[in-house]
């Protein structure tokens, strides 16, 4: 089958084209291909929003219309970042890619992400693959060699990458700064910007040393890029070609193709002992040797025939990788094609805060799932809907509960609902025969009709959230046709006409099973499971015979369920407990005040007590009263720790109190002193206490 360009494409297409008198452009298949994600730790939301649930729902249905279509996944397993997680935790960088490749790609398989392949860049076939791009390249000359000088660890024996160096930040003056960033203040800094640098393997001081890289020559290829993207990629997302124009306009460097490392594919050039190539050069590479992995006899026409289409599915950090630089070795290499499209989106927060793996800041698929089992089609629609393909959004557990309850259940599960319901109940669940059509039902079926073009349109141009709105638009419609035709009512006196009504919505019911499965592919299965049909395909969408008279229709049962308070309170206490495990980690110890003289201090009087007695103030929920035996005759104290002890915990224990503050009054209770106590980075408090038993009034010196 021919793929054509999309209605918008091809308005795009003609006017290019036509000004240049060229063809219009007809593809026969399409590759997807999907970000690889490093296999460093499990996949969250902002990976299903941003690439995976669009990727899939594309593939989706492209496949619903009987395209030939491919979509490739896979691991990124290389790279530093890999390699210091191996290092914190005494494991080889193999025994965390591995950990971390079954995770991820279980949880795509569980949400339903119907990759054709997902393999990582570990694999033999990769390494081969990428180190012959490398050697093709590097046979053609296309690269530049040089010779620089980077910090080199000569305890450890190895050059360090920018993430293997901390030292001082100069402009925060945070000791803890990376040879890259400086997580403090945010600032980028190259490695000598570092004070005091110091190796993160061996702890010594980093010393420069001579060494060679290859470099791939983008300032070369400007041009070309230049003509190919700006001219002639026009249609590209806005977020997209804005970037790219960017770059572009900064003017382009040349690029290290090559990294000193012991992790990664080994630089095939002699004298490259202990380089790899660079995690970028080799990760994109990963699509095409998954490609061929799958298909060792086949994978060149999806790369190299001119009717192949390439669409890259990815996140917006990958945007320059992708329309850059992978684009580039491409073209240098010369016999493959270049990515038609990418769709990048932008970022997805959650609950207001950028996500983050460090800061275990995320809604984790696997853990998702743990949680709200069999619920994967209720996230990948608040994903849909909320999808940041524009700008940032955010994702809240508010939002994901109204969407289920509002949209999921009170629109297109009640819709599903009533219709199979009003069909047992008054066909024995077979399919009635339609009568005669009035001008209502004549006009609702126009209104239906619309919704695959609408859909199309929006899908081929990759506006996700849109297409699946307009879905849900035929769910609405067929809300509305029950509500103005009330068949429940008409039943009473004219059965014909509920059976013409019942036929129109359950057909209405069964182009919902085709319009939604690319976006809800579990519950449009059981939504064919209860109408008792085998998936349909795309190009039926809008037949108003889907179903036959006399057709028996399965079970009836709910399509969603509504969610609870309870569930959704459970899953913003998690985060907020996240948070402050947070806080309490990064909590810094307040500076030291001013200093003082030395007499200040002997002015005051700490002693050391034994609590006799201990009670709550009535009607102050902070306030405990002591009575104290100071040695002397003893006194009482009113102490703001009712949060943090229960009055019986402290009777019997010593503290230590200041004895000569002047008296207040608390609560109507004269308090003589105040008990000492720490402050704890989560703001709990620890009263303080003599590390051993002494005589009551013993003074603090
Ligand atoms: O940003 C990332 O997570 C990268 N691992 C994406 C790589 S995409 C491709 F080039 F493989
Ligand atoms: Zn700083």
């Amino acid at each position: 089958m021919l793929f054509k360009l999309s209605s918008k494409f091809r308005t795009f297409g003609r006017q290019k084209k036509e000004s240049k008198g060229m063809e219009e452009k007809h593809f026969k298949r399409t590759l997807i291909t999907t970000a690889l994600p490093y296999a460093n730790g499990p996949v969250h939301i902002g990976h299903l929003a941003g690439v995976y649930v669009p990727a899939d729902i594309y593939a989706r249905y492209l496949r619903l219309k009987g395209e030939e279509v491919l979509m490739i996944g896979g691991s990124d397993e290389h790279g530093v970042p890999i390699t210091l997680r191996a290092k914190k935790e005494g494991v080889t960088p193999q025994d965390i890619v591995d950990r971390y490749h079954g995770i991820i790609k279980k949880s795509f398989e569980d949400f339903g992400i119907t990759f054709d392949i997902y393999s990582r860049t570990t694999s033999k076939i990769h390494h081969d693959l990428a180190s012959q791009f490398f050697r093709t390249l590097y046979d053609k000359g296309v690269f530049i060699e040089k010779t620089n000088e980077q910090y080199y660890d000569e305890e450890a024996k190895q050059f360090l990458a920018d993430r293997y160096i901390t030292g001082t930040c100069p402009h925060c003056h945070n000791e803890h700064a990376y040879g890259d960033q400086c997580e403090a203040c945010g600032t980028s800094l190259s490695p000598t910007d570092l004070i005091n640098p110091k190796s993160v393997i061996s702890g010594s001081a980093p010393v420069m040393r001579e060494t060679k890289h290859w470099y791939l020559p983008l300032d070369k290829y400007e041009p070309f890029l230049r003509h190919w993207i700006l001219d002639e990629h026009k249609e590209w997302k806005a977020n997209v070609y804005g970037q790219c124009k960017s770059w572009l306009d900064l003017g382009l460097q040349p690029r290290a193709v090559s990294r000193d490392l012991d992790w990664g594919i080994p630089v095939p050039v002699e004298g490259a002992e202990g380089k790899v190539l660079y995690v970028w050069f080799d990760a994109p590479i990963g699509y095409i040797s998954n490609t061929k992995e799958l298909l060792p006899d086949s994978w060149e026409k999806w790369w190299k025939d001119p009717e192949s289409r390439l669409v890259h599915f990815i996140g917006k950090d990958n945007i320059v990788f992708h329309c850059i630089v992978f684009p580039t070795m491409l073209k240098a290499e010369g016999t493959y094609n270049l990515p038609d499209n990418v769709p990048a989106n932008e970022f997805l927060n959650l609950e207001g805060d950028k996500i983050s793996t460090s800061r275990n800041w995320a809604v984790w698929l696997n853990e998702y799932l743990v949680d709200l089992p069999d619920k994967q089609d209720i996230l990948r629609y608040v994903l849909t809907a909320n999808a940041p393909e524009t700008k940032d959004n955010d994702f809240t557990w508010k939002d994901f509960q109204a969407r289920n309850n509002n949209e999921l259940v009170a629109i297109l599960g009640n819709f599903v609902n009533r219709t199979l319901v009003l069909t047992g109940k008054y066909f024995k669940n077979r399919v009635p025969e339609s009568g005669e059509w009035t001008d209502y039902d004549r006009e609702t079926w126009e209104e239906v009709s619309k919704v695959r073009g609408n859909v199309e349109q929006l899908l081929d141009t990759f506006h996700f959230r849109d297409a699946q709105k307009e879905a849900m638009n035929l769910a609405r419609i067929g809300n509305k046709y029950l509500a103005d035709t009330e068949p429940w009512s008409v039943a009473k006196t004219d059965l014909g006409r509920v059976a013409t009504i019942l036929n129109i919505s359950l057909q209405i019911t069964a182009n919902l099973g085709i319009v939604f499965e690319p976006f809800l592919p579990f519950s449009m299965e059981k939504l064919n499971r209860m109408l008792n049909v085998e998936a349909l395909g795309w190009n039926r969408l809008g037949d108003k015979n889907l179903l036959e008279a006399g057709h028996e229709l399965g079970k009836a049962d709910l399509l969603f369920e509504k969610i609870d308070d309870e569930i959704i309170e459970r899953q913003v206490q998690k985060l907020q407990d996240t948070k402050k495990a947070n806080e309490a980690e990064n909590h810094q110890a307040k500076p030291i005040r001013e200093a003082v003289p030395f007499d200040n201090f002997t002015k005051l009087d700490i002693r050391v007590g034994t609590i006799l007695e201990c009670s709550r103030v009535p009607k102050a929920d902070k306030l405990l009263q002591f009575k104290i035996d100071d040695g002397l005759k003893g006194r009482t104290i009113v102490s703001g720790i009712a949060q943090h002890y229960a009055p019986e915990e402290l009777v019997g224990k010593q503290v230590c109190f200041i004895a000569n503050l002047e008296p207040r009054k608390l609560k109507g209770i004269i308090s003589e002193g105040m008990i000492l106590s720490a402050e704890n980075a989560d703001g709990s408090l620890a009263v303080i206490t003599p590390q051993k038993m002494v005589k009551p009034g013993s003074e603090i010196k």
